[in-house]
């Protein structure tokens, strides 16, 4: 298989019209659909579908080590292998990195399992034997639940930290309401990782914005007004999240990300990052996030 392969995807459908694509490089979910088929998760225009980086939207997965604060590169390297399919619903893909040919898979259980195991060149960089686990599952009312599962098979214990790095499609940056953060401790990754306090409010945005909320609640909503949609995020096993916008200087810096594509998303990820995560030899961890939307225009059938 050639490098690009790694850009297949699973497409996996819905009966009432929902729909999701998983990406075998990264493990990426890399499109979320609604009933009515508008795209719920932001994709760059500009995302480069090369290794060894993530492409630029979905639903990047960071491990073994969320941000740049350790020996490995920024996010870790999960995001930059290629994963197994272990279990499908469906039939495995057949299309290419162009997304020109994709092949729907109608299933009443619309669920892919895959997973990622170390290579001996990952080894020499983080020498930890892990099997880990993604099972994404679209569910009849067209929510994305997506399960990890790391399991240690070494002699050793190992740590790691962790997020489902998504990136969430909103219509206009400026009137996004974040709920479920407020009067949270975080670290603010523009102040050097400074230990701050959220004040009262839903958090609004105005500005770059790059922060790790510490012991959320299980549940956080991102609020789209212009869109009338409500998105929910339900998470297990994943104390932390983080919220991020590079706002338009860092865009102008990114050349995988349009400079005005900004206004357009907004990363809510779910992770474990203040604390590491440790699992013995022979257990598993597990962490779980649930997505919903809901579009009040249609329940008022606008
Ligand atoms: C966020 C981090 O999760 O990911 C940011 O908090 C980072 O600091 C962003 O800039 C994007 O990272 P990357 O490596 O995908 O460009």
């Amino acid at each position: 298989k050639d490098a690009t392969s790694g850009f297949d995807k699973i497409v996996l459908r819905e009966p009432q019209g929902s729909s999701a694509q998983v990406q075998l490089f990264g493990g990426q979910v890399t499109s979320w659909k609604n009933e009515r088929g508008e795209e719920l998760l932001f994709l760059s225009s500009k995302a480069i579908y090369k290794p060894p980086k993530a492409v630029r939207g979905g639903i990047p997965i960071c491990f073994p080590q969320f941000g740049g604060l350790g020996s490995l590169e920024q996010h870790g390297f999960a995001r930059n292998r290629l994963w197994q399919v272990v279990e499908s619903s469906a039939p495995l893909p057949t299309i290419v990195n162009d997304g020109s040919a994709v092949t729907p898979i109608v299933s009443n259980k619309a669920i892919v399992e895959l997973m990622l195991t170390p290579t001996e060149e990952d080894m020499k960089i983080w020498p930890h034997n892990f099997e880990l686990r993604l099972r994404v599952a679209l569910g009849s009312s067209g929510d994305l639940t997506m399960t990890v599962k790391v399991k240690n098979v070494d002699t050793r214990p190992f740590n790691f930290t962790f997020a489902l790095h998504t990136y969430l499609s909103v219509a206009d940056i400026t009137e996004v309401r974040v709920e479920g953060l407020e009067t949270l401790d975080y670290l603010d990754n523009l102040k050097d990782g400074e230990r701050l306090t959220e004040q009262g409010d839903a958090i609004t945005f105005d500005n770059e914005i790059d922060r790790i909320y510490l012991g959320t609640p299980t549940k956080i909503a991102v609020i789209d007004h212009e869109k009338k949609r409500t998105f929910v995020l339900r998470k297990d096993g994943l104390p932390d999240a983080v919220v991020w916008n590079p706002w338009e200087r860092k865009s102008k810096a990114m050349t995988d990300f349009g400079d005005d594509e900004y206004k357009f998303m907004l990363c809510v990820e779910a992770a474990a990052v203040e604390k590491a995560i440790v699992v013995k030899p022979g257990e598993e961890w597990t962490g779980r996030q649930e997505l919903s939307a809901v579009s009040s225009s249609y329940f008022s059938g606008q």
